[in-house]
């Protein structure tokens, strides 16, 4: 080996790790609940529905990560994430106090399961989420080929609390202006019910399917696997008791490998 050589240092670059990106915007909904806006690297590609792995630089400089579900849609120059707020939570117990300006870790592997190319084509489109599971759904129903894929787009959104329900109605109200989606929006409904405060709609996802509730109200017929398609995202039991709902329908599970009637994905709380 040559002085020279010996003298150049061999960095190892991981063509893995995360990026740096910058924070855009924060806006804090509830004392549970906030959304931000990040760059997106040009490289950088999803489908819509997909999730990262997105994070802080921990004191001791090592990073912390967890999965995140991606809530802009595919064609977005930027990246939005809906978070919840852990007061004791690793991450999001700090990723709460970004500003503008401050750069979070963005991984560079996007994947899921809640993205089209899971689902056989059908009529209708029903996205169940309860809590931050509404992000997906939030990237999905702003990317046109939802609504070429399916004449009807139908949302749900159970939440704890009135004040939870914001993010998803915000985002139904915007639909009609969208720069892509404008011309859908008559195609998409949103149906929200709340679980722990008097409301207009009260009940848990699952008992406002079991009671019919859910289908009366949208003046449409019980869940059948011929005309409708699921995708599901929530909480563990949510997700089991929502899934035991759409099998007993007779509805298959799809994959990215095996396309179904409906696909599941747990809501990753940071
Ligand atoms: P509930 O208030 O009856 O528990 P969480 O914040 O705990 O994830 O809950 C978000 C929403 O999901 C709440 O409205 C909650 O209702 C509802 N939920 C919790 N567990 C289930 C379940 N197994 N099936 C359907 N909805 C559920």
């Amino acid at each position: 080996m040559s002085a020279q050589q010996s003298a150049t240092p061999t960095v190892k670059v991981n063509p893995n790790a995360p990026t740096e990106e910058t924070v855009l915007s924060v806006e804090h909904y509830t004392d549970r609940l906030f959304k931000f806006r990040l760059s997106r690297p040009p490289s950088f590609r999803f489908r819509s529905g997909e999730f990262v792995m997105i994070g802080l630089h921990k004191p001791d400089g090592k990073p912390l990560l967890r999965a995140y579900s991606i809530a802009s849609p595919a064609w977005d120059e930027e990246l939005e994430f809906f978070s919840i707020k852990v007061p004791d939570g690793p991450l999001t117990s700090r990723l709460q106090q970004i500003q503008p300006g401050d750069k979070v870790l963005l991984g560079k592997k996007p994947t899921g399961t809640l993205v089209m190319d899971a689902l056989t084509p059908a009529k209708r489109l029903y996205m169940f989420s309860t809590g931050t599971g509404i992000a997906p759904f939030a990237s999905v129903m702003r990317d046109p080929d939802t609504y070429q894929k399916f004449d009807e787009v139908i949302l749900t959104h159970t939440c704890r609390e009135v004040s939870e329900l914001a993010y998803g109605e915000e985002l139904a109200a915007a639909l009609p202006d969208d720069p892509l989606c404008d011309e859908y929006a008559h195609q998409f409904r949103l149906y929200n019910s709340v679980t722990r405060e008097s409301y207009a709609r009260q009940g848990r996802i699952t008992d406002l399917m079991t009671t019919g509730k859910l289908f009366m109200d949208l003046g449409v017929p019980p869940l059948n696997p011929e005309t409708d398609r699921v995708m599901i995202c929530g909480s563990m039991e949510m997700l089991n008791d929502t899934k035991a709902i759409c099998e007993a329908a007779g509805m298959v599970e799809g994959s990215n490998a095996s396309p179904g009637d409906f696909v599941v994905e747990k809501a990753f709380a940071g």
